[in-house]
């Protein structure tokens, strides 16, 4: 007798995407091609959440960009009541992006390894992760280093090329602030966007203004909804680092590099810096 497999165990409808007629609610959301999304290369039990809830992420980043990409148009055209709703809506998909590491947060080494090692050890790295990178890069940090792993793939490679070298959504913000007469310096404002941002002391001085003074009102909610942006971006990050910790120790990661370390270290990189720094002198 043939033993049958453990490797996914799903309806057979979802694993083939054989479904014979049609209906509205199969068409719109593709029902048929997502669930023949899955690939599990192993019979273990965490495979088919750690596919799922990567490939969940990444749609959650396409969404993340797709919204962030909006707020900065409607930062250029001065309208800071729809940002503020664009803003609010991109924390509840932080949000949400953040609770899918729960499908398998108990998960050990001893569950990730035989995982790990299908999917190619030192070659298989969400470094590759393009969207991600688009997010980070709209978020405003603009590491030119990180388009390196995209050399492989030209076109990816070189729509991260023009995402690096354009204004971040908290670039514009700067701009914003500056049509508004808050006192920035050029420097800020008019800067080689691809190089990384580096936090000033004016613009610090400048949200403490805006937080202080009546008239800048909408400016502090606007400020208030990119720090919950900043906030529930770190925690993903934070979660990130945590997974990796529990199921991968300090092995070597992608490239041989401290895996462990080189996340912390991506961690420590604030996003829209000032806002945070302001707080002191507030
Ligand atoms: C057990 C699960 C996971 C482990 C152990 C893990 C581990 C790591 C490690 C060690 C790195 C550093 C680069 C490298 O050496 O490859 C990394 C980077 C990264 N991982 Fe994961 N990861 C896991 C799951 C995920 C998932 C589900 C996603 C989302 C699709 C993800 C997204 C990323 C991204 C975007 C980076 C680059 C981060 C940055 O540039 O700041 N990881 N991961």
């Amino acid at each position: 007798m043939v033993t049958p497999s453990w490797r996914d165990l799903r309806p057979e409808t979802a694993v083939s995407g054989e479904v014979s007629g049609t209906t509205r609610y199969i068409d719109i959301f593709q029902v048929r091609q997502l669930h023949t999304l899955q690939r599990p290369l192993t019979e273990t039990a965490y495979e088919m959440a750690f596919l799922i809830s990567s490939q969940v992420m990444e749609l959650y980043f396409g969404l993340l960009c797709h919204e962030l990409a909006r707020a900065r148009r409607e930062v250029v055209a001065d309208d800071v009541p729809a940002t503020l709703r664009t803003l609010r809506r991109s924390v509840g998909h932080l949000r949400a992006l953040e609770a899918t590491w729960e499908s398998y947060a108990d998960m050990t080494p001893l569950d990730w390894n035989p995982i790990k090692a299908k999917l190619g050890k030192g070659e298989a790295s969400s470094v590759h992760s393009y969207m991600f990178r688009h997010l980070a890069f709209l978020l405003g940090q603009k590491s030119p280093e990180m388009l390196e792993p995209h050399r492989s793939t030209p076109l990816i490679h070189q729509g991260l090329h023009e995402a690096l070298s354009a204004p971040s959504l908290y670039d514009e913000v700067l701009a914003l602030l500056q049509r508004r007469g808050l006192s920035l310096p050029d420097s800020a404002v008019h800067r080689d966007f691809a190089e990384p941002y580096v936090a000033r002391p004016e613009v610090e001085a400048a949200w403490v203004r805006v937080y202080h003074d009546e008239s800048f009102a909408d400016l502090r909610e606007l400020g208030e909804a990119l720090t919950q942006v900043a906030d529930r971006f770190h925690r993903w990050t934070d979660a990130h680092l945590t997974v990796t910790m529990r199921t991968f120790g300090a092995k070597p990661g992608y490239a041989h590099t401290p895996a462990v370390g080189w996340l912390r270290d991506r961690l420590e990189q604030v996003v829209f810096p000032e806002l945070w720094s302001a707080r002191t002198t507030m």
